[in-house]
C-alpha cells in the first residue's frame, strides 16, 4: 500500500514494488493525472483517500485488506510542501494543514495497519520524511517541523514493534524533481539544491539506484530485515 502514489516519488515506489511482484494498493486525494500505462504498473486497487482523515484511512485500509487478503507493506508517502514564507508570517490554517497531511497522515496510516501487521507478525512500514526534517529548511518551517516529527515518530514506533516482526523505517530524501516543486519558489529550490553534496536532484521517473523511489522500496525489502 502506497499513499500519495498517483504521481511523483510514491508512484515510483509503487512501480518498483509492482515490478518485484507486489500487488499494489494506491491511495491519493487526486487521480486526475494517473494513468496505469504511463505509471508502468496496474494497481490492485485505487482509492481516493485523504490521509489527514483518520476515519477515511481506517475505512480505506479495511477495503484494501478485503481486496488484497493481507497488507505486508505500507509506504506513508503522501505529503504537501505548504507555503514558502517566514515562520512569523506562516498562515495558521496552512500550518495546520501541513501538520495534518505530513504528520497526522503518517500516524493514521500506522494506526490502521499496525494491528493487522502485529496479528500476522509481519509488516514493513516506510515513512517518507525529508532532509528538511533533519536539518530544518528556512521558509518551510511547518514542513520542516512535520518531517522532523515523522523521523522521531518512526524511531519511537520502530522500537515499540522491534520484536513483533513489524519493521518501521524512514527515508529522508533531499530533493527529487516532482510536482511538489510547483509549490516552491526558484530561489527556494536553488537554496535546497545547494545543500546537496553532489549538487544534483533525482528524477523520480527515472528511478536511479539512489533515488527516493528506490530507497523506499529497499527499506521494505527482505535485505533490510535487520533495519528498524
Ligand atoms: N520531491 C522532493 O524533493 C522531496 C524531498 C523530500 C521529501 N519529499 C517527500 O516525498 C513525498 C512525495 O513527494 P513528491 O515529491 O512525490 O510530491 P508530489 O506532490 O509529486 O506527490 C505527492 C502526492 O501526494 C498526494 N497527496 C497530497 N495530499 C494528500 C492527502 N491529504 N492524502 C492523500 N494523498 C495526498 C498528492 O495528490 C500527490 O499525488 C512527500 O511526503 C514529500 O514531502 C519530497
Amino acid at each position: 500500500m502506497v499513499t500519495g502514489a498517483a504521481r511523483g516519488i510514491g508512484r515510483t515506489i509503487a512501480r518498483r514494488l509492482a515490478a518485484e511482484g507486489a500487488r499494489v494498493v494506491v491511495w491519493d486525494v487526486a487521480f486526475g493525472g494517473f494513468d496505469a500505462t504511463t505509471a508502468g504498473f496496474e494497481p490492485l486497487l485505487l482509492s481516493t483517500v485523504d490521509v489527514s482523515d483518520a476515519d477515511a484511512v481506517t475505512a480505506a485500509f479495511e477495503a484494501a485488506r478485503a481486496a488484497a487478503g493481507s497488507i505486508d507493506i505500507l509506504i506513508n508517502n503522501a505529503g504537501i510542501n505548504g507555503p514558502v514564507v517566514p515562520a512569523w508570517d506562516y498562515p495558521l490554517d496552512a500550518w495546520k494543514r501541513v501538520m495534518a497531511v505530513d504528520l497526522d497522515g503518517v500516524f493514521h496510516g500506522c494506526r490502521a495497519a499496525i494491528p493487522h501487521m502485529r496479528e500476522r507478525r509481519y509488516g514493513r512500514i516506510v515513512n517518507i520524511a525529508s532532509m528538511a526534517g533533519k536539518d530544518g529548511v528556512p521558509f518551510i518551517s511547518a514542513y520542516s517541523a512535520a518531517k522532523g516529527r515523522v523521523i522521531a515518530f518512526t524511531k519511537a514506533v520502530a522500537e515499540e514493534l522491534a520484536l513483533d516482526g513489524v519493521l518501521v523505517n524512514c527515508v529522508a530524501p533531499a530533493m527529487a524533481e516532482t510536482d511538489l516543486m510547483a509549490e516552491m519558489t526558484a530561489e527556494h529550490i536553488a537554496a535546497m539544491k545547494a545543500k546537496i553534496p553532489m549538487a544534483a536532484s533525482c528524477r523520480s521517473t527515472r528511478s536511479p539506484p539512489s533515488s527516493p523511489g528506490s530507497s523506499g522500496r529497499t527499506a521494505a525489502s527482505p535485505p533490510a530485515s535487520p533495519s528498524t
